[in-house]
């Protein structure tokens, strides 16, 4: 029934996506309502799949299947069978947990593995081409989720992603744009034949179908796992890592298993936050930046004025150089994660925060950064009728992963080894640098930024976030929730509204292009910050459950193709 009707809501999709994606202006604040069911996700197709799902009485977990798979196809850059993250959830009598379905450094890698004779990084060898790619996670992941909490069938929950692989969609101007910034590196690791690559640039509205994607899909629908992890398309990625000197084998890919893991929780101001343990430093880092906050009366101090930018700034540099020093896998490095989230640590290492006054990063630790290429990721939240809560963050790492497109299989590699301290103290493409906490060692999962967060107030659930953004995902959650607690905007506000980012070093606040207020900038310039732009920060695909019970999505169309919907 629901393969019916999606080749109904596809056509009504390719609509949809050049006109309501944009439903509302920036100005407006009030995003998409819904009375019982919302699904927020990077792409409108993805969403509406999700939503058909939790239509048809799937629950969110069935519903996070359809849309996870459904953006591997109309999202590729960033959606994924061969990347990674993390999934977060809240049952409706409010049990939490969090599965790990990071990726993994394969058995042969080796801690010196990027470096040449001499001690130095190669360059980009840990971002483009085979060996930049871990033993990828997600379709364990995903089908663990669906073993422990699904209702629906595999054939069910795939059918719209295969079919979309198979006949074809219409791309954005977004997805043109990328496709035509990345020709070169596609020709240089995939060949001029490459599908992709076109004599004429794309162009929105242009169509394209992965076919052989379909055909992976396929083996993951009938197959479950092992269609993926052994057979055919284990054989394909071994294949594809020996034609480029990769390192990703059989065993490693039989071996993978995702974990489950006791989610991070903590308090802001009378809402309880909820987020992802390591290996991501996500949850760690949010929670030690709201028990910074909660210290300042930031309502009164203001939404995005100089005192709160600069505030917040202070409290990131401290947390981030926290970050490179102490935070890995928990299976291979002792994490102090209690440390961190002590308050009386947290107070002591926040009493240096002058208001007058910032401070200089090579004071707090040193360092020399600096940022290399803008990435990509991609989360979605999905709440359904049950009131059941999930909030996931998947990633290839930079767009497209390691532009390795695997033949015969149809999918693109992550380049998440990029995400290990290669070198102590040499940054890797967010600026962030590391050490022995991080460092590569074989079976390894690498240290995420990802922060999948649900946040409860009185007992009941009240917003479920996350977003993509490599190092700034962290600090996108956090304004969004200070946001929403201390500012008192609804989710589409929150989502929409101007966000800065920094994070200890490099040593400066970056603000979105479209920032426009010259005399904020002015005064944190006058307090000692050096100010970057960037086009974006973020794109949060969010959920609040309002005070009248209703659900307001807050999807980030203003940054992205995102979008939510409920019903
Ligand atoms: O796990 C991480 O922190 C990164 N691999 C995430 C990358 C990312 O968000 C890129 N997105 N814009």
């Amino acid at each position: 029934m629901l393969r019916n009707r999606l080749s109904l809501f596809i056509a009504i999709g390719t609509i949809i996506l050049s006109s309501c994606q944009k439903n509302s202006s920036p100005t407006s604040v009030i995003g998409p309502l819904g009375d019982s069911a919302m699904v927020a996700s990077a792409h409108p197709l993805s969403t509406q799949i999700g939503l058909q799902v939790l239509r048809e009485g799937g629950n969110a977990f069935d519903a996070a299947v359809a849309t996870h798979f459904a953006l591997a196809v109309v999202y590729p850059r960033a959606g994924n069978v061969g990347g990674g993250g993390f999934a977060l959830y809240r049952m409706k009598d409010g049990e939490i947990g969090s599965l790990d379905f990071r990726e993994k450094a394969p058995a042969r890698a080796s801690r010196d593995m990027f470096l040449d004779e001499q001690g130095n990084i190669v360059d980009r060898l840990s971002i483009i081409g085979h060996k930049a790619a871990g033993v990828p996670g997600s379709v364990d992941g995903i089908l663990k989720l669906y073993d422990q909490f699904g209702t629906k069938s595999l054939r069910e929950l795939l059918a719209p992603a295969i079919d979309l692989a198979t006949s074809g969609y219409a791309i954005t101007q977004d997805q043109a744009d990328e496709y035509n910034a990345k020709r070169d590196d596609f020709i240089q690791v995939n060949g001029p034949d490459f599908f992709l690559v076109k004599n004429e640039p794309w162009q929105e509205g242009d169509t394209v179908k992965y076919t052989e994607l379909a055909g992976t899909l396929a083996l993951i629908r009938d197959q479950g796992r092992s269609g993926f992890y052994e057979g055919i398309v284990a054989d394909q990625i071994v294949k594809e890592m020996e034609s480029g000197g990769g390192l990703i084998s059989l065993d490693d890919l039989s071996g993978y298993s995702s974990k489950w893991r006791d989610p991070i929780v903590g308090n802001y101001r009378g809402y309880k936050v909820i987020s992802m343990p390591p290996p991501s430093s996500g949850g760690v880092a949010l929670l030690q930046l709201l028990q910074g906050s909660e210290k300042y009366d930031i309502p009164a101090m203001g939404h995005n004025t100089p005192e709160t930018i600069h505030i917040l700034t202070e409290l990131e540099r401290r947390v981030y150089a926290d970050r490179a020093t102490h935070l890995g896998d928990p299976d291979y490095y002792d994490v102090p994660v209690q440390m961190l989230l002590d308050p009386a640590y947290n107070k002591k290492r926040f009493s240096t925060i002058q208001k007058d006054k910032k401070t200089d990063s090579q004071d707090v630790k040193e360092g020399e950064v600096d940022i290399i290429e803008s990435v990509q990721t991609t989360h979605f939240s999905i709440v359904d009728t049950y009131g059941n809560a999930v909030a996931i963050t998947t990633t290839l790492n930079s767009y497209f992963g390691c532009k390795v497109y695997v033949d015969g299989a149809g999918f693109f590699l992550n380049n998440e080894m990029d995400d290990f301290s290669s070198k102590p103290g040499v940054p890797n493409q967010f600026g962030l640098i590391g050490d022995d906490a991080n460092a590569i060692v074989p079976n390894k999962r690498m240290l995420s930024s990802m922060t999948p967060t649900i946040v409860e107030k009185d007992g009941n659930l009240k917003m479920v976030l996350g977003t993509p953004g490599g190092s700034t995902i962290i600090t996108s959650v956090f304004q969004t929730i200070m946001n929403v607690v201390d500012h008192e905007m609804g989710m589409q506000e929150a989502v929409n509204a101007n966000r800065t980012h920094s994070q200890w070093l490099p040593d400066r606040i970056l603000i979105e292009e479209r920032w426009t207020d010259g005399e904020t900038i002015k005064k944190l310039e006058q307090l000692g910050h050096v100010i970057e732009y960037r086009k974006a920060l973020g794109k949060m695909d969010c959920i609040l459950l309002r005070a009248d019970s209703t659900l307001e999505g807050g999807a980030d169309y203003t940054r992205g193709d995102n979008y939510a919907e409920g019903f």
